[in-house]
């Protein structure tokens, strides 16, 4: 096994005397292919690659604008709208008013189900829950507004404060300073695994959920960091 340098690995349990939990949201709160599968019918079969497509040229967009700098910064929402063209040029999709549903659609996110039960359980803990994403306040807003979980959530951070995308160190540290925590005092759940390594080489506990079962990367498993197949048993790692 490939040893894993120091300060990657976790020196204590994920869940000792976390007083935040901090949260990514797309593909980790929010089911990130809700919005294809609510339209799934009119995409035919190939439903599944075109919401994975978005997904991966949502992100890529995120990383090359991040990587090329400021001056070409733009949103989340501009990303993934941009993704959604490309893909549908790609799957021939020409009609704009079945685009402009999509898009309403993922301002519309569904959380998934175990989320409003975990949120009140680690809360109940005294934890403090808060959101940090690429997602823009305006996404953000609506999708967790709309899913009723705000009164539920301490603070939804978006990276557009700092103005540069997840995995740039500014984002990790912006929790820090809007939640008034050191990271080693957090924990950063997340089903990105790019999020996550970022997250622990910032100094934040991190869990992984991984719904798909998919192989570990970046030596998270090596590091120590626990890997959930939901949500629902979260709160069980807080102490
Ligand atoms: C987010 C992206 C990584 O919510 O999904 O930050």
């Amino acid at each position: 096994m490939v040893s894993v340098p120091e300060p990657w690995r976790l020196k204590e349990k994920p869940g000792r005397e976390v007083e935040a939990v901090v949260f990514d949201a797309y593909g980790t709160l929010l089911d990130v292919h809700s919005a294809v599968a609510r339209h799934a019918d009119r995409l035919g079969e190939m439903a599944d690659d075109f919401s994975r497509e978005w997904r991966v040229k949502q992100l890529e967009y995120s990383w090359v604008r991040s990587l090329t700098g400021p001056s070409r910064h733009q949103d989340f929402w501009a990303c993934t709208v941009d993704a959604l063209r490309f893909v549908c040029a790609r799957h021939g999709v020409t009609n704009e008013s079945f685009m402009a549903e999509l898009l309403d659609a993922y301002r519309l996110l569904s959380p998934y189900p175990e989320v409003p039960a975990m949120l009140r359980a680690i809360r109940a803990k005294g934890a403090q829950a808060a959101v940090l994403s690429n997602g823009s306040p305006m996404m953000l807003a609506d999708a967790f507004g709309q899913a009723g979980l705000s009164t539920q959530i301490d603070a939804l951070l978006s990276v557009e404060a700092v103005g540069v995308f997840k995995p740039d160190r500014r984002v990790y540290a912006l929790a820090e300073r809007r939640l008034g925590l050191p990271a080693a005092r957090m924990m950063f759940v997340s089903a990105n695994p790019w999020d996550t390594q970022a997250a622990l080489a910032a100094g934040f506990r991190c869990v992984r959920v991984n719904r798909t079962d998919a192989p570990d990367e970046y030596g998270l498993a090596a590091a120590g960091v626990p890997s959930l197949p939901d949500l629902a048993g979260l709160p069980e790692l807080l102490h």
